[in-house]
């Protein structure tokens, strides 16, 4: 569902800060979304999503389930889709069904992995991938990354070709996001901007009518969620730097894109990968820009 909101200029933030003394356990890579100083503004800035209960932390938390469910924000239970699906499994099939009815085929929602928030985005890409981009039909698409000083830092489509990386091949039809906003860690939740004055390019081929940017409403960022790319973010707290690899941005004051979480479909039923049970532990740095 897109709607159409207000863009707001983005405040003069110090966005990365240099504490040191940090190390991430699974326990508080569950959980930091929520206990930090920054999640506390994203919390404000969102108090008509509630996240507020998720504080008490989940069974995920504690080793169980890796299921994705949905997370409905309150007062929205009549005006999103999965309004009546609070705190239920994700299934696939669901988003499918969804994608049917929008214009474009695509469809998503604001979810929660543990005590993090996540963002599910259905891309028709199987149905599209082989028609023209000048359609402007959406299909996933692997571009270099560019950081904030403009270098080329890698290409999106390593996911696919190393086998180091197959945990994040695209699949599914589906790419499950971090919900944190590498500005001022908002969740962004699943929002469209669907106007034309943003004039962002939209890939592909088309402009920002397409209506299929992920949207930040705390200052307005948006971010391709068909683009996948390599680029760079910085631990908040520590100051180091990271590769990850994450969808586009495309405007708005967020430096850089928001990065994947693996998944797999599992009977219907959407779960998150076990980073260190796959050898790739070093995707939970991906996941700092906001601890
Ligand atoms: S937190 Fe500022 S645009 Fe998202």
């Amino acid at each position: 569902m897109a709607r159409e909101f207000r863009l707001r200029p983005s405040p003069n933030a110090d966005v990365f800060s240099n504490e040191s003394g940090y190390s991430l356990d699974r326990r508080r890579f569950m959980r930091y979304s929520f206990n930090s100083a920054a999640g506390l503004i994203t919390m404000a800035s969102l108090g008509s999503i509630g996240f507020a209960s998720l504080l008490m932390g989940t069974r995920d938390s504690e080793g169980g389930s890796n299921a994705i469910s949905y997370w409905v924000p309150k007062g929205q239970e009549d005006s999103v889709w999965y309004g009546s699906k609070h705190l239920e499994a994700m299934k696939k099939s669901e988003f499918e069904g969804e994608a049917a009815k929008s214009a474009t085929n695509m469809s998503g929602a604001q979810g929660v992995w543990g005590g993090m928030p996540v963002t599910v985005v259905y891309v028709p890409h199987e149905e599209n991938k082989n028609s023209a981009t000048s359609t402007g039909a959406p299909r996933f698409q692997f571009m270099d990354g560019v950081d904030q000083t403009g270098a080329i830092i890698g290409y999106g489509g390593e996911i696919e070709e190393e086998e180091k990386w197959s945990v994040l091949k695209i699949h599914d039809n589906i790419v499950i996001l971090m919900s944190r906003c590498p500005h001022l860690c908002c969740i962004p939740g699943w929002q469209l901007v669907a106007n034309d004055f943003t004039a962002d390019n939209w890939l592909p081929g088309g402009l920002d009518s397409g209506g299929n940017k992920l949207f930040c409403i705390c200052h307005s960022s948006r971010f391709d969620p068909t683009v996948i790319e390599k680029n760079t973010n910085i631990n908040r707290t520590n100051g180091a730097a990271f590769q990850y690899f994450g969808i586009k941005r495309t405007g708005g004051p967020t430096p850089v894109g928001i990065p994947l979480i693996p998944f797999v479909v599992n009977n219907d039923v959407m779960e998150a990968i076990d980073f260190e049970a796959e050898g790739v532990v070093e995707i939970l740095d991906w996941y700092t820009y906001c601890s």
